[in-house]
């Protein structure tokens, strides 16, 4: 009798560990579902690919500040991604088609503002591409230490617009 004791505490651990397991998957799925009942419009490919767009932003964004902070940062990095910034920048004007506002009813941080005040929209995007042509024009002459100053610009570029333009976080 004793000799099978530790094989059904282990069997009993190992249910039990399953148990939790399965618990934590289903609480996953079932906050999942729940999200998407919420919104449960599809989200359009435009917004996928603006918020993919802003990730790979503050994706370049925060490889170049990081490097920025270490004492010999590493241009060859830091270069493609401030090219990279400058693109994506350029790139915002054609993320926003009409009907995928949170007015059409799909899921999106934007605020009807951007929409609603074009010119203020266009303005603040101007003032991202302004500053990261800048940015890029630094990163090409190895100029660290200015960088380290300008990405404030940048940096204040960006929550210009968030400011007006997307849903506070
Ligand atoms: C001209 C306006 C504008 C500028 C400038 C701007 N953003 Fe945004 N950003 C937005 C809007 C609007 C959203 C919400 C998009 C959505 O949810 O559809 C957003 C969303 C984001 C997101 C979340 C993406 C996601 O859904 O996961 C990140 C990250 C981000 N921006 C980073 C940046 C960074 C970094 C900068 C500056 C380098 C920047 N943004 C500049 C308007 C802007």
């Amino acid at each position: 009798m004793n000799t099978t004791l530790p094989a059904i505490t282990w069997a009993s651990a190992r249910t039990t560990l399953m148990t939790g397991v399965l618990a934590l998957m289903v609480a996953g799925c079932g906050q999942q579902a729940g999200e998407e009942a919420a919104n449960d419009a599809p989200v359009p490919s435009a917004v996928a690919e603006r918020q993919e767009g802003f990730k790979a932003l503050g994706a370049s964004f925060k490889l170049i500040n990081d490097q920025l902070k270490t004492e010999a940062p590493d241009m060859a990095a830091i270069v493609p991604a401030a090219e990279r910034m400058n693109v994506l920048a350029s790139q915002i004007p054609g993320w926003f088609p009409a009907g995928t506002g949170p007015e059409d009813g799909v899921k999106t941080d934007a605020l009807a503002t951007v929409w609603s005040d074009p010119d203020g929209f266009s303005a603040a995007q101007a003032r991202l591409s302004e500053a990261t042509t800048r940015l890029q024009e630094l990163a090409i002459a190895g100029d660290a230490d200015a960088m380290r100053e300008h990405v404030k610009v940048v940096g204040a570029s960006c929550g210009g617009c968030h400011d007006n333009f997307r849903v506070e976080q």
